[in-house]
């Protein structure tokens, strides 16, 4: 396989809660200023409408990402109106979900237990969605997940806002000014976070946690990306005449590549 398995700060149930989350409303602005909801939003319509669902349910949610923005959007798309979202994470954030839950918007909710996108008989049924979170799953893991999908007849929609092309030797020749672009990015991006706590003001300009371990994590994100011949070898005998996959770019509206996907849907 191309993807190497590095390691993420995010992934180490010892990380503060708070630093995790300062980082994952990072991503949420990443998402907002790359304009991947509508990438997102087009794929999953033709989904929801194909299956008649009405529900999905995000894994590896973190601070919601685009999703909130993708529910509204496909909310403002005809026979979509009633489709509800429903996040979870291994690690939910206590804040995040009194975020969600103030807004008293009864098709967004967040689940407060953790959920851990490896065991998906804790999840209720529903369109399955990853964003930006299936290059945490070492192979074994992510396997189990995309079997579970098709064992269960479910759709579920992968989804990486990169893709993982570039030589390893380029990657780690680059990596020492990739980290310093990424420290940077995140002085710029932080007045943007939606709520910006005064931790994470603390723990960006005062003590830089957060820009060193979201420059480290997003760097670190992109080998352990499954390239697109690692997805076959994860499909390796998962074809079959009621379940199809299918991958590639996932596209803007103007045609221009923005990310990968993998879908997974039954036939009938
Ligand atoms: C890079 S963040 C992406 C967050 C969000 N989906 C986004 O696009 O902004 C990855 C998320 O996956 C979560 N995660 C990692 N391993 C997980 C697992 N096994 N099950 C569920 N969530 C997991 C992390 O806690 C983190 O919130």
């Amino acid at each position: 396989m191309k993807r190497i398995q590095l390691f993420e700060f995010e992934d180490f149930s010892w990380f503060p809660s708070s630093v995790r989350t300062g980082m994952t409303n990072l991503i949420a602005v990443l998402h907002r200023m790359m304009g991947i909801s509508e990438v997102l939003s087009h794929l999953l319509a033709g989904i929801l409408k194909e299956n008649n669902l009405n529900q999905i349910v995000d894994l590896g949610s973190g601070s919601g990402g685009c999703m909130p923005d993708v529910l509204g959007q496909l909310h403002q798309t005809d026979g979509l109106q009633d489709v509800r979202l429903l996040m979870t994470d291994l690690y939910p954030n206590k804040k995040i979900i009194k975020k969600f839950s103030a807004q008293g918007n009864p098709k967004i909710s967040y689940y407060t237990d953790p959920v851990n996108a490896t065991d998906l008989s804790q999840v209720p049924a529903g369109l399955k969605t990853l964003v930006n979170s299936f290059h945490h799953m070492p192979p074994k893991a992510a396997r189990q997940i995309l079997k579970t999908a098709k064992d269960n007849n479910e759709p579920i929609l992968i989804y990486e806002m990169a893709e993982n092309k570039m030589p390893l030797l380029l990657w780690w020749l680059l990596l020492p000014i990739s980290l310093a672009i990424l420290v940077m990015m995140v002085f710029f991006m932080t007045p943007f976070v939606k709520n910006l706590t005064f931790k994470q003001v603390l723990f960006t300009y005062l003590i830089p946690v957060i820009p060193i371990c979201y420059a480290w994590d997003g760097q670190a994100s992109l080998p352990r990306m499954y390239a697109m011949k690692d997805l076959d070898v994860l499909l390796k005998g998962l074809h079959s005449d009621t379940y199809s996959w299918s991958k590639g770019p996932a596209l803007k509206a103007n045609g221009k590549p923005l990310g990968t996907y993998l879908l997974g849907m039954p036939k009938d």
